[in-house]
């Protein structure tokens, strides 16, 4: 069985899709009840496999713990932690609360669901971890503070417990992706910036990316763009141009 924490659309739903095809049980987890509902249906009618829907809002401090009374941790094969929450603007422009609720979908609820799913894999011999990344995680990212900082943790996290558990039967990798034509991206409202505006994949293409370096890397870059962007930004160029490179961009894209 594969459990998708935020899987109802975007990402989310294009690793829900990749699983089920791939003959997975499904449980999808998201917060909002009609979209997750009606998405599982739509899953179970196209692959006539189990699906089934948990709400759940994982910002909350017990959102680890509720998850696991709806579903039995030994029988998870494959864990995808998806969603995320960010905020886009001014460090001290967001408020402390929302601050925490960033950390805690981000980093603490992942870090919780990973300690105990992982566990029963490591007990099984078998079983896969997703974290889901970002390019903003490689350098500070001005703008996008805490966001950024939060998706280093999970790559570091992802790539850490690769080294551990490769040996154990239990792949882990850290999804990096770059902009994605996701709701939620575009929700964003991100304007051009020329030579430096990001070349945007789809999410079936990241997942496809992610599932291909499954068992072989500790992390994955996704999109060749991203990859040579990426390069550039973390081996060519002085650390503090690659800071600024990445907060002017940022700053232009969404017109701070
Ligand atoms: N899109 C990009 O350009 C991009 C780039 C780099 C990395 N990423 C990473 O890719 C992942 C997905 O990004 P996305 O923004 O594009 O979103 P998405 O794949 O569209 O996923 C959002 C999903 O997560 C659920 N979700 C969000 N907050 C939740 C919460 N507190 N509790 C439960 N479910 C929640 C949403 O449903 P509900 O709203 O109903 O809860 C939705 O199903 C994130 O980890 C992000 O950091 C995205």
């Amino acid at each position: 069985m594969a459990l998708i924490a935020g899987a109802s659309e975007g990402l989310g739903a294009a690793f829900s899709d990749y699983l089920a095809h791939a003959g997975f049980d499904l449980v999808l987890v998201a917060r909002r009840q009609e979209l997750l509902q009606s998405f599982a249906l739509s899953m179970q009618e196209k692959y006539h496999t189990r699906v089934s829907a948990v709400c759940c809002d994982l910002s909350s401090a017990d959102a680890s713990d509720q998850l696991m009374c709806s579903v039995d941790a030994s029988e998870i094969d494959v864990l995808v932690y998806n969603a995320a929450l960010s905020f886009i603007g001014p460090f001290e422009s967001d408020s402390p609360e929302h601050i925490i609720k960033i950390a805690t979908t981000n980093m603490i609820t992942p870090l919780k669901l990973v300690r105990v799913v992982g566990e029963e894999m490591l007990k099984k011999g078998r079983g896969a971890v997703i974290l889901m990344s970002s390019l903003a995680g490689f350098q500070g990212s001005g703008f996008l503070s805490a966001y950024a900082a939060t998706k280093a943790f999970n790559r570091i996290l992802a790539e850490s417990l690769w080294y551990e558990w490769r040996h154990k039967g239990v792949d882990v990798i850290a999804c990096c992706a770059g902009a994605t034509a996701t709701n939620n991206y575009k929700l964003t409202n991100p304007g051009k910036t020329g030579l430096l505006s990001p070349s945007v994949q789809t999410p079936e293409q990241v997942v496809k990316e992610c599932f291909a370096e499954l068992g072989k890397k500790p992390s994955v870059v996704t999109g060749y763009g991203n990859r040579v962007a990426n390069f550039l930004m973390q081996r060519l160029i002085p650390r503090k141009t690659a800071v600024r490179i990445m907060g002017d961009t940022t700053r232009k894209i969404y017109r701070i």
